[in-house]
């Protein structure tokens, strides 16, 4: 890399880092000052203090999707009024799920549920209790259409819940605040529920509807109040005095959480990378420029010197090979060009030898797609990434992937995209994520019109071509900002590259509460 190039990419980079802790500071204050304030003077902690009194002192927050719903609804919903993440409690991995009430009450749009669902199936595959603290007047009303009547749509919360207790992955419920309709099912469906005096409510309908449909006159408090539920109703155990104190009571209650082992995973001491992982930035080239080595890069997340290379000389746009990080054996597959047949065939192997030794894998997926055109087609390519499709879709190891570059086409999928189950998806601020490139889907299309036109015996409108072409150049521009993803969840976060060693070693960590299961293949097309 010549010196010019490494300074420019450190600037540009940088700024890119600094504009993604930029919205995240911001969405991180939650709702408007106002509500902030109301919610401050009824003595409540606001979301992120919860949590951060709730989990180990001094120890990190893996908080997902921070920007879920950013550039959307007028940016009304800030993270998509819910925080979600992975704290320690006892030193042990908890999945937290806290709705922010100064964001429009707390109440759930469509990235509202997506949210908490993923935090849920991410629970689920890693066998995470999960503690809710719900203060959220449940369903956005004028959104009901977007977040009722689907699978995917409210009522899966609940449905989620009684299948993690049901595998003994506890669900505790702090009700912070209000808990209406069917939000009041988040407690109702938890194994142990902590309600706040004067601040916590329970109940499917709220006094002026209670006063619509019966005309009884009720206040909040005598209709489900911390005080009826823990001493009338039973539909809450502990009654706390205030947020610090239903804090205190929810880490007790893990103390009594029996423990089961983690995976054994084999681990050395952890040593860091030999160059700081800050050099990443120096690293990352400007859209549509050359990448240097992909080798280059994983020196500057993984343990020092402790790559070793998997038929290094043999399809050598796929680099694979065994490393550790934070001490801990892994695979890392990462892209350094086009998918050939050839590199398939050594991601196929390399996956499967992973799945056999019990490795977990980590993706850094840059990838524009495999080689297309008649020398690859009849050598069978698309036989060939199928296989490495196969081996990753019924991996039973656990997987992360980031987004590091380009991630386009079935590249997308062959490098464990959203769609094959990673236990966790990043994208660096620098990512591009679409079905094809800008210019590449601009041209199909417009080749597309040009044989319409042929076929009918009509004139092309160049001035309509390039009208589609810029129109389409501008939508897949915008379509494919790492921003656009993580506002609609298709991701876990954007993160900065200079994090992605200790993102990834926490999101290893976390992986290991969930027993390794045996691996079977389907049918290798030969
Ligand atoms: N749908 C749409 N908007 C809602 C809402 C809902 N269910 N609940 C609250 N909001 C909005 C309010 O209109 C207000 O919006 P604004 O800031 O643009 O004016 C904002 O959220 C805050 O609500 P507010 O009532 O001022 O806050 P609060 O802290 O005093 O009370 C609730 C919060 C949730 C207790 C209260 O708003 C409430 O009871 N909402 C209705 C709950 C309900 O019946 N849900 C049934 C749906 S399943």
């Amino acid at each position: 890399m010549d010196i010019q190039n490494e300074k420019y990419n450190d600037t540009v980079n940088k700024l890119l880092a600094q504009e993604l802790l930029k919205k995240i500071r911001e969405a991180s204050l939650g709702g408007p000052i106002k509500q902030r304030e109301r919610h401050i003077s009824r003595g409540k902690l606001l979301a992120r203090e919860r949590i951060d009194r709730l989990i180990d002192p001094n120890t990190p927050f893996l908080e997902l999707s921070t920007l879920a719903a950013n550039g959307q609804y007028n940016d009304e919903f800030p993270s998509a009024g819910i925080v979600t993440g992975v704290g320690l409690i006892h030193g042990r991995e908890v999945m937290i799920v806290a709705n922010d009430a100064t964001v429009k009450g707390g109440t759930y749009i469509h990235e509202t549920i997506k949210k908490h669902l993923r935090a849920q199936e991410i629970a689920q595959k890693n066998h995470l209790p999960c503690v809710y603290m719900v203060d959220s007047g449940g369903i956005f009303l004028p959104e009901q259409a977007n977040v009722f009547s689907d699978k995917d749509d409210f009522g899966r919360i609940f449905f989620n819940q009684a299948r993690m207790s049901a595998e003994g992955l506890p669900q505790i419920a702090i009700v912070m605040g209000s808990c209406t309709a069917g939000g009041a099912y988040v407690p109702a469906m938890s194994d142990e529920t902590i309600i706040v005096r004067n601040q916590g409510t329970i109940f499917l309908a709220g006094p002026p509807l209670v006063k619509a449909a019966t005309g009884e006159i009720v206040t909040e408090e005598e209709l489900g109040g911390a005080e009826v539920h823990t001493t009338l109703s039973g539909v809450a155990d502990h009654l706390a005095e205030n947020d610090n104190h239903a804090l205190e009571i929810c880490r007790n209650i893990f103390k009594h959480i029996p423990r089961t082992p983690k995976q054994e995973l084999h681990c050395e001491e952890a040593i860091a990378p030999k160059f700081p992982t800050e050099e990443l930035y120096q690293l990352i080239p400007e859209a549509n420029k050359p990448w240097p080595d992909v080798r280059m890069i994983i020196e500057r997340i993984i343990d020092e010197d402790s790559f070793q290379s998997f038929k290094e000389n043999y399809g050598t746009s796929l680099v694979t090979g065994f490393a550790r990080l934070y001490g801990y054996e892994v695979g890392v597959l990462a892209n350094n060009g086009i998918l050939f047949s050839e590199s398939a065939l050594k991601g196929t192997h390399f996956i499967e030898l992973c799945n056999a030794r019990g490795i977990p894998m980590v993706f850094l997926q840059n990838i524009t797609g495999f080689m297309v055109g008649k020398e690859y087609e009849q050598k069978g390519i698309t036989k060939d990434g199928a296989k490495m499709v196969n081996a990753l879709a019924n991996s039973t190891v656990p997987f992360f992937t980031v987004i590091i570059g380009g991630s386009y086409g079935a590249g997308n999928y062959a490098m464990a995209g959203r769609a094959y189950d990673p236990r966790f998806l990043f994208m660096w601020p620098n990512a591009r994520i679409s079905v094809m490139g800008a210019k590449q889907a601009a041209q199909v299309l417009c080749t597309l019109k040009r044989d319409q036109a042929r076929a009918k015996g009509v004139a092309v409108l160049e001035e309509e071509l390039k009208k589609i072409e810029e129109n389409i150049v501008e939508k897949y521009e915008k379509e494919g900002s790492p921003y656009y993803s993580t506002s609609r969840l298709w991701d876990d976060g954007i993160i900065d590259p200079a994090q992605t060693r200790d993102v990834l070693g926490m999101a290893l960590e976390t992986s290991l509460n969930a027993p390794f299961e045996k691996t079977k293949y389907g049918i290798f097309r030969m």
